[in-house]
């Protein structure tokens, strides 16, 4: 018996750092992806055997829970994590084999642990038979971040990974985990998102997103509310008034009118105006630069580069300190804005980046040539 699903990476077009303040976010699944082949009593043995097309080793571990797992490389925590969680939830998972292969380029901040996280999760779903509904899936792969990974992140790449649909962003509230497809037509419209990897190394990411998380985190509690969301766009005047640390109150702007913005460019889009989200999206870089702080000289370069090639709109997308930036660029100027991009760089001395265009593609889907039972038996 096998299960064979792909899960994708993401772009985050808009709403960066508002997941985990029970915000909004509009990001879109992508077509690279990760396929995870998720078959039964085929490790060899009573444990799991876990295998990735990019990684010389095979892992294999006996069937126990996250408290008695034992050392294993970062790369299988993430497969790893959905069994040790599902057997703490009561699961017997049996004896498996995982097979996973992923096309989602590491460390550049297109969710290639979320495309990995969710194919797997989806495929020992489907191996299983557990029937895990759109929530136990979602908050199964965010807590496989957050539990077995140690990775204090959001949970929106989980959420668009799992739920995305070609041809549309995915509009998430990130408190009720409710979202909703949001046409976004680039062809129609004679546009194009461009993507600038900037390759530049993710300096002190880890521990950096973290700070942010827990600023957030205190901001809320000092100004009495349940999270940043809580904090009316029309209110933030009045709430920065009432901090009287410098560093939370920029937190707190970048939070406030990043929700709003995402509010804004999904009404520009359920409008047809896509061309209108270009301003948005490049405040949504400001307010990542200059009050959450954090961009990388890489990334604003990346940024100003696209707008002077007449990008009608640039940010950073996800979770800063490196990584990728997109433009919203006219089909016919792409090539100048990529050429604009590389020469940017060129002249920084920054290492060249890679550049690509991106449009949404479907999110977790089974591919064919998983059985149940069936035709090769079980
Ligand atoms: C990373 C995290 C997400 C989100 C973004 C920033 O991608 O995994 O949960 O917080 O950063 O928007």
């Amino acid at each position: 018996m096998t299960a064979v699903w792909r899960a994708p990476g993401r772009i985050n077009l808009v709403g960066e750092h508002t997941d985990y303040n029970d915000g909004f976010v509009l990001p879109f699944a992508l077509e690279v992806g990760c396929t995870a082949t998720v078959t039964a009593g085929a490790s060899g043995d009573d444990g799991w055997r876990v295998r990735s097309a990019q990684e010389a080793q095979p892992v294999t571990v006996p069937r126990t829970g996250l408290g008695d797992a034992p050392e294993v490389p970062d790369w299988s925590r993430y497969v790893l994590g959905a069994l040790w969680l599902l057997t703490d939830r009561g699961v017997d998972v049996p004896p498996l084999a995982i097979e996973v292969d992923s096309d989602v380029p590491t460390g550049a901040g297109l969710s290639s642990s979320a495309a990995l996280v969710c194919s797997v999760a989806r495929a020992v779903d489907d191996q299983l038979g557990l029937g895990l509904d759109d929530d136990a899936l979602f908050a199964l792969t965010r807590d496989v971040e957050n539990d077995a990974v140690g990775a204090p992140t959001g949970g929106m790449d989980q959420l668009v990974s799992l739920r995305g649909q070609e041809g549309h962003a995915l509009f998430c509230d990130m408190r009720s985990h409710d979202t909703r497809p949001v046409p976004l037509d680039l062809a129609g419209q004679g546009l194009a998102v461009l993507v600038a990897d900037t390759r530049a190394p993710h300096r002190h990411s880890d521990g950096e997103y973290g700070a942010r998380r827990r600023g957030c985190e205190e901001a809320a509690r000092r100004l009495g509310v349940p999270a940043l969301r809580d904090v009316a766009v029309g209110d933030l005047d009045d709430a920065l008034a009432r901090l009287d640390d410098a560093e939370l109150r920029r937190y707190v702007r970048h939070v406030v009118t990043e929700d709003d913005r995402v509010l804004s460019v999904v009404r520009l889009l359920d409008d047809d105006r896509l061309a209108d989200i270009g301003p948005l999206l490049t405040a949504s870089h400001a307010s990542m630069r200059d009050d959450f702080q954090i961009t990388v000289p890489e990334v604003d370069t990346a940024v100003d580069a696209l707008l002077d090639a007449g990008a009608l709109g640039a940010r950073m997308t996800g979770g800063g300190f490196g990584g990728c930036v997109i433009g919203l660029v006219p089909e016919p100027d792409v090539e100048r804005a990529g050429d604009a991009v590389r020469a940017a760089f060129a002249d920084a001395a920054f290492t060249e980046p890679a550049l690509f265009t991106a449009r949404p593609a479907r999110g977790a889907h089974r591919l064919p040539g998983g059985v149940r039972g069936g035709a090769l038996g079980s």
